[in-house]
């Protein structure tokens, strides 16, 4: 666990290029989709999203137990968590199983604001995300 915690800063870094990453290929993915492109669906499309979100799971965890934290414990861990699998819920409907173009639409933006709420969840550290600014 030492070795982990001395290698913080680099597993940081590359969670937050990986979450970068993986918000810009989603939007970019959803809105092609959107204007009625087949690319994002196809094989490399894909393969590149597979390939970066489990590079940002990967990293995550490793910061996880590099900080040696408790989701349970710290409950803004656990909200994040519980959010990405609403997240991946959303994406899912987004990309391949909403039918009309305005059902696409709506699960495109519901699964961007819980992108948003994920990463102000992790900066605030805290269960209620952005809502926290809000309290003062
Ligand atoms: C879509 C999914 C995710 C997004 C958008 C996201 C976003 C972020 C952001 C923006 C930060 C930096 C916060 C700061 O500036 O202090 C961060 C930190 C962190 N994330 Fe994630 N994350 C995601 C998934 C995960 C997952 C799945 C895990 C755990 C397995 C995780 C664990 C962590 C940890 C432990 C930190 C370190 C916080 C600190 O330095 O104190 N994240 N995340």
């Amino acid at each position: 666990m030492q070795a982990l915690a001395e290698h913080y800063i680099t597993f940081r870094q590359l969670h937050l290029g990986f979450v970068t990453a993986s918000g810009c290929l989603f939007a970019l993915r959803a809105f092609a989709s959107l204007a009625g492109a087949g690319w994002p669906l196809a094989r490399p499309a894909r393969v590149a999203s597979w390939v970066i979100d489990t590079g940002l799971l990967t990293a995550g965890a490793l910061l996880w137990a590099a900080l040696q934290v408790h989701p349970l414990q710290q409950t803004w861990l656990g909200m994040k968590l519980v959010l990405l699998l609403v997240y991946i819920g959303l994406g899912t409907m987004a990309l391949r199983r909403a039918r009309t173009p305005a059902a696409r639409l709506g699960w495109t933006l519901a699964a961007l604001a819980c992108f948003g709420w994920i990463v102000g969840t992790a900066i605030a550290h805290d269960l209620r995300g952005p809502l926290r600014w809000l309290a003062g």
